[in-house]
């Protein structure tokens, strides 16, 4: 760890990787010889044409996508993606399956229900405050998409293996896990991913998108609200948020070039959950919040005995040089996210830092 930096357990925004930061702050001045800030030049110049069309090179690599796919960056975060997925995919007469594992599902089906959407919900975790992700749905076979959150940053589980839904496309809020772990794609129709936990800074929401679901979308939306729009120009039908795309840019660099692929990153993302998770099995001061075969690989999600000592642990945590540790206000306790930049030093701090202080308060 840098003398003057902490660990950072933030949810999101989140922790980036050491050398990408380095390497914006070499480039912020004078990106590549051009004598302009990379956040000052146009997105209409060659430097950034470069730029974006290396992010989404790279977005193909790491996930093995063929031309079957589109890659797109559009702003508004995840949460416009909550209507705009409706909006585009779904017409009169369709219907579309959500599963609600908390939270951030829950927005999702209100969202697309606002829009006077035909939603069901064939599975829903709620009975157990969201603790556990269901298994054994049974899936419309009618229905133009199936919705899933990959990874519940707030409730703190998330989908070991992606369900079978008969065929139908999954869509896929992976805002909290995109890039941790290989994928077969095969089963997606669409996936989204504000970039501010796995991949990069806030501003810019990753979608991508199978070209044929294109197909659906609806000629009379707004131009801004629809895929096709963004598809047609690659990203750049209006001014895009070039410096969060130029962060997504060296993320993906440092995750193929430095870790060597999502395979290695998983790898990691897996070795430093394991590290918490083994530690508050043998625990009777810590625990986790989460049914075991649901836990989350990217926010760990923990008790301590009382409401007191949670808020003494965040505070002497964070005067320690662990930050953001604190649980979400819905839910209140703790919660450590390790997203991919999170270095396995931080969990080994941080579980160094545990056992001090259950030694003091236990
Ligand atoms: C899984 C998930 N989906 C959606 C969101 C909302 O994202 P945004 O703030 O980019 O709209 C979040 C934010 O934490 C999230 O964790």
């Amino acid at each position: 760890m840098k003398a003057d930096r902490i660990y950072n357990f933030n949810p999101g925004p989140a922790a980036l990787p050491l050398p990408v930061l380095e390497e914006i702050q070499e480039s912020f001045l004078n990106y590549g010889g051009s004598g302009m800030s990379v956040a000052e030049i146009s997105h209409r110049s060659k430097e950034f044409d470069d730029i974006i069309n290396d992010a989404v090179a790279r977005i193909r690599r790491l996930l093995k996508l063929d031309d079957g796919w589109q890659v797109l960056f559009i702003q508004g975060g995840a949460s416009t993606q909550f209507c705009m997925v409706p909006m585009n995919l779904l017409g009169d007469g369709d219907t579309a399956d959500y599963v609600d594992t908390g939270t951030w599902s829950t927005k999702a089906i209100k969202e697309a229900r606002t829009l006077d959407k035909a939603v069901r919900v064939p599975a829903s975790s709620e009975d157990r405050n969201f603790c556990y992700i269901p298994s054994a749905i049974e899936f419309n076979p009618d229905a133009v998409y199936a919705h899933i959150t990959s990874n519940n940053t707030i409730k703190g589980t998330q989908w070991a293996e992606f369900p079978d839904t008969g065929g139908v496309p999954l869509v896929a809020d992976m805002s909290s896990d995109i890039m941790s772990r290989p994928m077969d794609m095969g089963k997606f129709g669409l996936v989204y991913a504000g970039a501010q936990k796995n991949i990069g800074p806030a501003g810019v929401c990753l979608v991508i998108i199978r070209k044929d679901m294109l197909d659906r979308v609806p000629d009379q939306l707004p131009s801004m609200l629809k895929y096709t729009t963004f598809a047609a120009k690659n990203s750049l039908y209006n001014t895009p948020p070039s410096f969060a795309i130029y962060t997504v840019q060296l993320v993906l660099k440092w995750i193929e070039e430095t870790i060597g692929g999502l395979e290695e990153m998983e790898g990691v993302n897996r070795r430093k959950a394991a590290s918490l998770y083994d530690f508050f099995d043998g625990s009777d001061f810590y625990r986790g919040t989460a049914d075991v075969d649901s836990r989350s690989v990217m926010n760990i999600t923990f008790r301590l005995p009382d409401e007191n000592l949670e808020a003494m642990f965040v505070k002497q945590a964070l005067e320690s040089g662990l930050g953001g540790l604190k649980g979400h206000r819905s839910v209140g306790g703790c919660r450590a996210s390790i997203y991919n930049p999170t270095p396995i030093e931080a969990v080994e701090a941080l579980i160094d830092f545990m056992k001090t202080f259950e030694k003091q308060a236990g």
